[in-house]
């Protein structure tokens, strides 16, 4: 069930494009701040919505603002009554069916340009603290088992000199590009359409086709949106075309790599490591047999977690609903 926590009131002299919101998660103040100087607003304060829950918003509020985790698909919509507008905290739109909410004239937004610098700082942070075992070195200080200084323990790998393959140069891809540039690899791309000779030498890239980058990586990683095309891209043929046994990082979305062929691969020796910011499903059981890998670092999907990011994230998603709502009483 859903808590409606303080709806506020509605009071007179409001503009006739007053409506109702409902956000489906709490998110930093300020979305709600700005909301409730335009709108009746209501927030869950619980937990992911269930789908019961999610019928009730979609009958009775005229706007909502939703996170990556509520799914918004066409049996969904034959109950949007009300709907009219869907602010989407997240720049993919993968749990949204955009087709049909729009055949239905339902507006929906993203947020394409903020999540970009901590998406890509996540991208490194979670491939060094993989490689260079931060995990279980942290884990050893707690244990008390630090004793001495040992030249043995926890060795790694270094960045410098190896290749660093990135799929798909959007936003993301490109921002990852640049810092894999200070950290001296050498960085080549695929990419679904041509990118333009300078662009490529301002970020210092090299564009190849799909089997050349996973034969040649040291270091993949994804950077699409998960759409029919790159659902599952990563299977068990791309990784048997890995000749160098990568380490996979994903920040991108879990489907785009298969579960159980990344597991086979794993044991295998066809890539050496996993980090992952996203699985499929997600989220992924502690029993999932990925997650009993010490080659497989995962985290819970905080590539956007950043207090910069997700304040910008609130504000940009209250932003874009506010904006929607003025525009369809000019
Ligand atoms: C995060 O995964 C996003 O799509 O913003």
């Amino acid at each position: 069930m859903i808590t409606f926590l303080n709806p506020k009131p509605q009071v007179g002299n409001r503009r006739s494009w007053v409506g109702k919101i409902f956000l489906t998660r709490q998110l930093a103040p300020i979305a709600k701040e700005m909301l409730e100087d335009h709108f009746e607003v209501s927030e869950n304060k619980g937990e992911k919505l269930s789908e019961n829950d999610l019928i009730q918003v979609v009958k009775d509020y005229d706007g909502v603002l939703c996170t990556l985790a509520d799914v918004f698909n066409a049996d969904l919509f034959k109950h949007a009554s009300a709907l009219k507008v869907i602010s989407n905290y997240a720049i993919g739109l993968d749990n949204i069916d955009v087709a049909e909410a729009q055949a239905r004239g339902i507006q929906v937004y993203n947020l394409p340009d903020i999540v970009t610098d901590s998406t890509a700082d996540l991208t490194f942070a979670i491939l060094l603290s993989l490689i260079r075992k931060i995990p279980a070195a942290r884990e050893f200080v707690l244990k008390g088992q630090w004793q001495s200084y040992d030249p043995s323990i926890f060795w790694g790998e270094e960045l410098a000199g190896k290749t660093f393959g990135i799929i798909g140069f959007g936003r993301t891809g490109k921002a990852v590009a640049k810092r894999a540039q200070a950290f001296g690899l050498e960085v080549i791309v695929y990419h679904r359409r041509e990118i333009p000779y300078d662009d490529q030498e301002h970020y210092g890239v090299r564009q190849v086709s799909f089997d050349a980058l996973l034969a040649q990586v040291d270091y993949l990683s994804l950077h699409v949106p998960l759409t029919d095309k790159t659902r599952f891209m990563i299977d068990k043929s791309a990784f048997k075309k890995m000749a160098r046994a990568p380490v996979l990082i994903n920040v991108s979305r879990g489907a785009v790599v298969h579960p159980e062929d990344l597991v086979d691969a794993l044991k295998a020796g066809q890539v050496r490591g996993a980090a992952l910011d996203v699985t499929f499903p997600e989220p992924i059981s502690s029993h999932h047999a990925l997650c009993q890998l010490e080659n497989c670092l995962i985290v819970p999907h905080i590539g956007t977690a950043t207090i910069d990011c997700r304040t910008l994230m609130a504000k940009k998603a209250a932003e874009n609903l506010i904006t929607a709502f003025s525009k369809a009483v000019v």
